[in-house]
């Protein structure tokens, strides 16, 4: 299998399931959904908080989740991302193909090189998100009509609490546009493997201080549903185009010293 999807808060599933499937990695067993394109080609998609949302943010085994992914042979990863916006151009209901991040987190696991054997590697990050894929998801969202914002800072925060109105301020004067609390380590770690991966960011509230009310479940969940069944029929549909040349630098991103 070559092509996966990541589905984050949200978006649970990428249609009827052919099968599951368990995936042992050394870093703990996945499991995961196996979909079909429209041709017959089949897509692993993988709930990152598990189905029904019982892995918090801070708690999912990120490593496990890209390793068991690679196991497969996946190459590509479109991954969706629930986010806050910081942006006033950006508000909820809006897709974002993020083109780089920005790192808040505190104690999450980061890393695959961890030195062992003496062996030190280190991840190129000029492009985080693949220019080939996001390429793809921006020409499919266009042939669609879909509306995609084509770039974007994500930061990554530690959760599970939402941001404070005086970070969210620091945040924008880091040049951030959204806040998540998922991407970081995912975008590395698909990096340290050498997949193609981009993440499609779903605003689903302006991030706390932006506006005057408070961000509430049903607002999100109400924007969601919107957002949902739009990311999941882009990702769909550019999966189902013939891939073009790999001409990224994606597998070669990991250096040794
Ligand atoms: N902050 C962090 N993560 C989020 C938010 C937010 O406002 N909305 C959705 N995920």
């Amino acid at each position: 299998m070559k092509k996966a999807i990541i589905g984050g808060t949200g978006v649970y599933e990428g249609g009827a399931p052919l099968r599951q499937e368990q995936v042992e990695t050394a870093f703990g067993t996945v499991e995961m959904d196996v979909v079909a394109l429209p041709s017959g080609e089949e897509v692993a998609f993988l709930a990152r908080h598990g189905k029904g949302h019982s892995v918090p943010p801070h708690r999912i085994n990120y490593r496990a989740n890209l390793k068991a992914l690679q196991q497969l042979g996946v190459e590509q990863v479109l991954a969706t991302a629930a986010v806050g916006s910081l942006n006033a151009n950006l508000p909820p209901s809006a897709l974002v193909l993020v083109e780089d991040f920005l790192d808040a987190t505190r104690q999450r696991p980061l890393t695959f090189f961890e030195g062992e054997d003496g062996n030190v590697q280190h991840v190129g990050m000029e492009e985080p998100y693949c220019p080939g894929l996001r390429a793809q998801v921006l020409s499919q969202a266009r042939r669609s009509g879909e509306h995609v914002a084509e770039s974007g800072v994500y930061v990554c925060t530690e959760g599970p609490r939402f941001e404070t109105a005086a970070e969210i301020r620091m945040y924008r004067n880091w040049g951030a546009d959204v806040v998540g609390m998922t991407n970081v380590p995912e975008v590395v770690l698909a990096r340290e493997l050498g997949l193609c991966y981009a993440t499609l960011c779903l605003v689903v509230n302006m991030a706390t201080g932006i506006e005057k009310s408070p961000i509430t479940s049903e607002e999100i969940n109400r924007v969601l549903g919107d957002c949902r069944d739009r990311a999941t029929r882009l990702f769909l549909n550019t999966l189902a185009q013939p891939a073009p040349p790999r001409t990224c630098g994606c597998g070669r991103a990991a250096m040794k010293l």
